[in-house]
């Protein structure tokens, strides 16, 4: 029944795992899907093969990497988790403005059944091998970014340059982060953070000096894009015409110029939304912001709203590229007065 084949007996070597029973079947199921052919389950495949051109990212310490249950679900329905592939070198090329990625270059997944994936699942559990790094680390639910989450992941620590928050916003080149929380145990999140070569040590994620509280912070920031990612909002993408039209015409006006049905008595007008000469010292961040935390969150008027409870950060985002085809302007550059 158990097939002690060639490559259980480099798993036994390097793991005493041979207390197989409940992963022989796992160990089958890897051997006839080649697993191995882009994975690394035992460690010693090397730098070239497992850390930088690899096929397949390493799994020797899935057993410390992964949230209980993820691997088994994962496997029956994977979807992608690196835009740009295992190594994003391989995968991308020039494009008109940037390079872009080649997408029939992607393949799709192997896909198993669910007895299969159970049996794989649990054998991957087994390989702790960076356990000590896992427990080396004590995460703290408690210490929250709330609102400035966002902002120490892009602006204060640049990690947004590489990962994306949500499908098609951020980078492209490191896997994406709003199903890390589902998907990777935080322990696993602060230590690559705080030491990214001690699991890959060629990896293209560089180490960057970070306080502990805000290690703590960041990784919170990371769960919370699950936590979105999973809760459906009721108002999700509605479309952004719409949203113009059935939240911000009411002040600023069925023309966008200021002059909406409640402005008659405003100590502060709304802002006219076609004015460029305006509109173009301001970013798309500025924008962003006042519109997501409200006018007094730029010092401006309380009467401009927040809508960061209405809209989701993507309909904020088209909003302000709505905003931009108003006053046919883009941000040049700061107001000269
Ligand atoms: C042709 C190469 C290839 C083969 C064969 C292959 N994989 Fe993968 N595997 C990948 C790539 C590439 C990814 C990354 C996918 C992504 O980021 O979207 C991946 C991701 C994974 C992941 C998720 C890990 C993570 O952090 O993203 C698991 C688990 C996994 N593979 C297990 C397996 C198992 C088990 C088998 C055999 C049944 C297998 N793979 C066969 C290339 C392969
Ligand atoms: C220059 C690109 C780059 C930057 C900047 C970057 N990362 Fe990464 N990150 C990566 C890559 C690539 C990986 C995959 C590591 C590997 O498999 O070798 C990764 C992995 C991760 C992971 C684990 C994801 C997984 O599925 O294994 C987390 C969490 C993470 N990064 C968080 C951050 C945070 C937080 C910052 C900012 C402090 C940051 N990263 C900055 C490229 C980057
Ligand atoms: C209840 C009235 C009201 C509603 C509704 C409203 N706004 Fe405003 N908005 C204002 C006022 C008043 C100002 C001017 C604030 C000031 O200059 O101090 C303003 C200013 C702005 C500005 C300019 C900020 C700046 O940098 O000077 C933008 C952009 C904006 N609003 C977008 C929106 C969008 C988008 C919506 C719909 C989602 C919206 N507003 C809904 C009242 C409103």
């Amino acid at each position: 029944m158990i097939k002690l084949s060639h490559f259980i007996w480099a798993f036994c070597a390097s793991f005493l795992l041979c207390s197989i029973s409940a992963s022989a079947d796992g160990f089958d199921v890897i051997k006839k899907n080649k697993c191995e052919s882009c994975h690394d389950f035992t460690g010693t495949l090397g730098v070239n093969k497992s850390g930088l051109w690899r096929k397949g990212p390493a799994l020797y310490y899935a057993g410390s990497k992964y949230q209980d249950g993820w691997v088994e679900e994962w496997l029956q329905n994977p979807e992608r988790i690196r835009p740009a592939g295992a190594f994003y070198l391989d995968h991308v090329q020039t494009g008109r403005k940037y390079n872009v990625i080649r997408k029939e270059t992607l393949k799709d997944h192997i896909k198993l059944n669910a007895k299969d994936a159970k049996d794989v699942a649990i054998l991957l559990a087994d390989l702790t091998a960076k356990n000590s790094l896992i427990k080396a680390e004590h995460y703290d639910p408690t210490m929250k970014a709330g609102p400035l989450g966002e902002m120490m992941f892009n602006k204060i620590y640049g990690c947004l340059a590489c990962h994306s928050i949500e499908p098609n916003y951020g980078g492209l080149s490191g896997p994406e982060l709003y199903t890390a929380g589902q998907r990777l145990k935080p322990e696993y999140m602060l230590s690559i953070i705080r030491d990214p070569q001690a699991w890959n040590h060629k990896t293209w994620m560089p180490t960057r000096k970070i306080n502990e509280e805000d290690m703590q912070k960041l990784v919170n920031y990371i769960i919370s894009l699950s936590d979105n990612n999973t809760s459906t909002k009721p108002h999700a993408l509605e479309s952004t015409a719409r949203n113009y039209r059935v939240y911000c015409m009411q002040c600023h006006g069925i023309a966008g110029s200021g002059s909406g049905v409640n402005s008659r008595d405003m100590a502060v007008p709304p802002r006219n939304h076609t004015d460029g000469k305006y509109l173009e010292a301001r970013t798309d961040d500025e924008l962003f912001q006042v519109i997501k935390y409200g006018g007094l969150s730029i010092n401006k008027s309380a009467l401009m709203p927040p809508w960061g409870g209405t809209m989701t950060d993507t309909e904020i985002r088209n909003m302000v590229k709505h905003v931009r085809k108003l006053c046919d302007c883009k941000y040049t550059g700061p107001k000269t007065k």
